[in-house]
């Protein structure tokens, strides 16, 4: 993919992974639109990252699936155009299950997996158009299952499959899919404050150039399904 003046999508593009991804989409020449459940946050986030002119701040809760539309509506009428979609929305909570409330199973829910297929059904007809690329930020915790992740784990094991069958479902449009499966990377995430303590782990702009790297992969290619770990793990 030719990558000057590509629009992107990014669900979750106020903090962590989806800022860091947004930093380097921009740096490499493309338009990004980020989204957040509040627009004050969403465009404090943009100020840091670029201009009017190649960033736009969206409020959306992927939940919801009308904010989607609503949301690549916004894009369209901004830009005209729509190449690459990163539904990274996501939020975790870790209990053992059985004391696990009902509101975090179905906020991991709405949000991790609901959400990114009202991302995919609001943006699909807009990658058609331009055989586009639809990426989804998974985890390692969709193949790896551990104590105190069934919530989390049925979120992420269900985006892993999702995202295969909307592949198979969508190649044939010429549109790319690929699911991201990263272990610990330094965010935000379940309440952390990232600093020095957290060095070892991926950083955001890490995934950031996977993203850039996916999208210059030749036509004919397609990395459907990226597992990414740290290469030297905490040492506890
Ligand atoms: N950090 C890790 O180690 C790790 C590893 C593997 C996978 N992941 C996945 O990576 C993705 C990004 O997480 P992160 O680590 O970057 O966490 P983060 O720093 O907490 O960022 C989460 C982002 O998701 C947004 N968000 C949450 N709920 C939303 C909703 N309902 N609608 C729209 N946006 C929503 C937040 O925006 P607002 O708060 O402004 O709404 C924020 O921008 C998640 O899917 C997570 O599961 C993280």
């Amino acid at each position: 993919m030719d990558l000057k003046n590509k629009v992107a999508y990014i669900t979750g593009g106020s903090k962590g992974i989806g800022y860091g991804v947004a930093e380097r989409l921009i740096a490499a020449g493309l338009k990004v639109a980020i989204s957040g459940r509040t627009l004050e946050t969403v465009q404090k986030a943009a100020q840091g990252l670029g201009s009017e002119e190649n960033v736009l701040a969206l409020q959306s809760d992927v939940t919801k699936h009308g904010n989607e539309e609503a949301a690549i509506r916004s894009i369209l009428n901004r830009w005209g155009h729509l190449d690459v979609v990163l539904a990274n929305a996501g939020v975790g909570h870790f209990a053992p299950v059985d004391e696990m409330s009902e509101e975090q199973w179905h906020q991991m829910i709405n949000t991790n997996l609901n959400g990114v297929f009202h991302t995919l059904k609001a943006s699909v007809e807009a990658l058609k158009a331009t055989k586009g690329y639809y990426m989804t930020l998974a985890s390692l915790a969709g193949t790896n299952f551990f104590a105190s992740g069934a919530g989390y784990n049925a979120t992420k094991f269900g985006v892993v499959g999702f995202t295969q069958a909307a592949m198979l479902d969508l190649r044939k449009y010429d549109i790319k899919v690929s699911t991201i499966m990263p272990g610990s990377v330094a965010t935000h995430f379940n309440g952390n404050e990232p600093d020095q303590k957290d060095a070892w782990k991926i950083q955001p702009e890490d995934i950031g150039e996977l993203v850039l790297d996916l999208l210059k992969m030749h036509p004919r290619t397609l990395p459907s399904k990226v597992e990414v770990r740290p290469s030297r793990p905490d040492k506890k």
